[in-house]
């Protein structure tokens, strides 16, 4: 007999039918109750065992942790708490959870940290908070599909291993088969690359833009949802070494075209959680709400979580450009009271993210789109305004997050990009490709890239960024 899903179970009307489920233990009352969750929904379905009729061999193989397979008839429950329950005729033990050990574990029934349940990245998603974390960064990837799916993207998939390192996004991840403990040398001594598996030195990629100019200049709009790595060393609950990024790439957008395709996607994905995971978004609220009350007051935040995504997905974003930002920056309490970290004296400053989370957090109060940032502080590729020292870049900047989303529109003319790449000493023969989509029917283009994982974290509520991907690798952490 076919088995069915607990989130079908508990949906559907009882009427004696028999049924059959399978699942992992949560809890087992009184050699009676046992309370099944299978990762289909938040809810576990109650099965009631008749101890009576059970061997007890068997009964001592059902202990939270265990797989089973439970067939038995479904009919309305007399407890509280759930509609349906399922009257147990029979039980297949799949595998068995000694429960010595399993006090040892994330899976042992009560509150763990999640210094702890990281520590148990291959068991916490057992849990329920790691359950609903996951349900809901699943469908926030389905929705990110989805939207450009409907909206006439091609989805490309950008290379993983890149043989130009001339982004300079971030510190890179060598991919080589050379023999670490004898390389081959040059003649002068240092590593030749040359007799490596490509021929020359190869990364992990720390974006898949350049590529995704390439085919948007040929199938007009793209967009890339895949693992970037970065070898950076930031320890923060906003960095990853391995992280998954969505790229849009559109020729012909403009940078006002591209802010308005990157605040219609939040919105669109957001709004998709809103109306298909609000099980899990309840629960992740509670959870939040719970978490809240150990703070002082004015740490915690102003809306709760629910309230704040429909914030998000129903107001617009704030439009700023650098220039007014460091305005409001310099002039800003915390900058007069010497409290930034970074004080903003000048026009030029890197945005530190103390300075991002006041423009959103305090400021405006609400997402900000920053724009027109110095032509210093951003890549070589952004395209350079009439002024000569500002570039079409935007960030989107998110309350409890900073920078979600970094993009620009891109630097379309040849002579332009060139002189830019010779005054950062970027060598044209390494991008000669991506000079040649300058050259051969050259168009106004723009994109940007979201990081996944903040997404996540914004649309869950969670505060650190390893608590949001399955097997976080960070400095020192790939254990699983
Ligand atoms: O601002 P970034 O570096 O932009 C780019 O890589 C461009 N090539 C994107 C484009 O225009 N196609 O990164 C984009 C976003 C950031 O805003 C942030 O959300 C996320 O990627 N991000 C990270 N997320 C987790 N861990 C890290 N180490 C991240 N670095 C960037
Ligand atoms: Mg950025």
């Amino acid at each position: 007999m076919q088995s069915t899903s607990v989130k079908k179970i508990l949906t559907t009307d009882p009427s004696s039918q028999e049924v059959v489920v399978n699942g992992w233990v949560r809890s087992f009352r009184n050699d009676r109750f046992i309370n099944l969750n299978d990762g289909s929904t938040l809810k576990n379905v109650q099965c009631v065992v008749d101890a009576e009729n059970t061997g007890e061999d068997l009964l001592k193989q059902i202990s939270i942790g265990a797989a089973l397979r439970v067939k038995g008839t479904l009919v309305e429950s007399e407890g509280s708490g759930q509609k349906v329950e399922i009257q147990v005729t029979d039980i297949f033990v799949h595998g068995t959870a000694n429960s010595e050990e399993v006090k040892r574990t994330v899976l042992s029934p009560k509150k763990h940290s999640l210094e702890f349940l990281r520590s148990q990245a291959h068991l916490r998603i057992r849990t329920n908070t790691f359950g609903t974390i996951m349900r809901v960064r699943s469908a926030l990837s389905f929705a990110i599909h989805q939207y450009f799916n409907q909206n006439g993207f091609n989805y490309f998939h950008a290379p993983i291993v890149t043989g130009s390192d001339a982004e300079g996004a971030g510190e890179m991840f060598r991919v080589t088969t050379l023999d670490d403990q004898n390389p081959p040398l040059t003649d002068d001594g240092k590593v030749d690359y040359k007799q490596d598996f490509f021929g020359k030195e190869t990364n992990l990629t720390v974006s898949g833009q350049l590529e995704a100019e390439a085919y948007a200049m040929g199938l007009g709009k793209v967009y890339t949802f895949g693992p970037t790595f970065r070898a950076e060393n930031s320890n923060t609950s906003r960095h990853l070494a391995e992280f998954w990024m969505i790229e849009p790439e559109m020729a012909f957008y403009d940078l006002p075209a591209n802010m308005d395709l990157a605040e219609d996607f939040i919105k669109s994905v957001i709004t998709y959680v809103l109306d298909n995971c609000m099980e899990d978004l309840e629960f992740l609220q509670k959870r939040l709400l719970d978490e809240e009350k150990q703070k002082p007051q004015a740490e915690r935040s102003e809306m709760p979580l629910i309230e704040k995504l429909r914030f998000v997905a129903d107001n617009s974003f704030k439009r700023v450009t650098y220039t007014e930002a460091i305005d409001i920056l310099r002039n800003s309490k915390p900058n007069k009271k010497k409290k930034f970290k970074y004080p903003i004296n000048e026009w030029g400053a890197d945005l530190q993210s103390e300075h991002e989370r006041f423009l959103v957090e305090k400021h405006f109060k609400c997402p900000v789109i920053l724009f027109d940032y110095p032509a210093k502080i951003k890549a070589f590729y952004m395209r350079l305004n009439e002024d000569g020292k500002t570039v079409r870049a935007m960030d989107i900047l998110f309350p409890g997050i900073g920078e979600i989303v970094g993009g620009s529109q891109r630097e379309e003319r040849l002579d332009v990009l060139k002189s830019k790449m010779a005054e950062l000493n970027i060598p044209e023969e390494e991008l000669w490709w991506y000079l040649d989509l300058r050259k051969f029917g050259t168009a106004v283009h723009s994109g940007f890239g979201l990081g996944f994982e903040r997404l996540v974290l914004f649309a869950t509520g969670m505060g650190n960024i390893r608590d949001v991907i399955p097997f976080p690798r960070t400095p020192q952490n790939a254990e699983f």
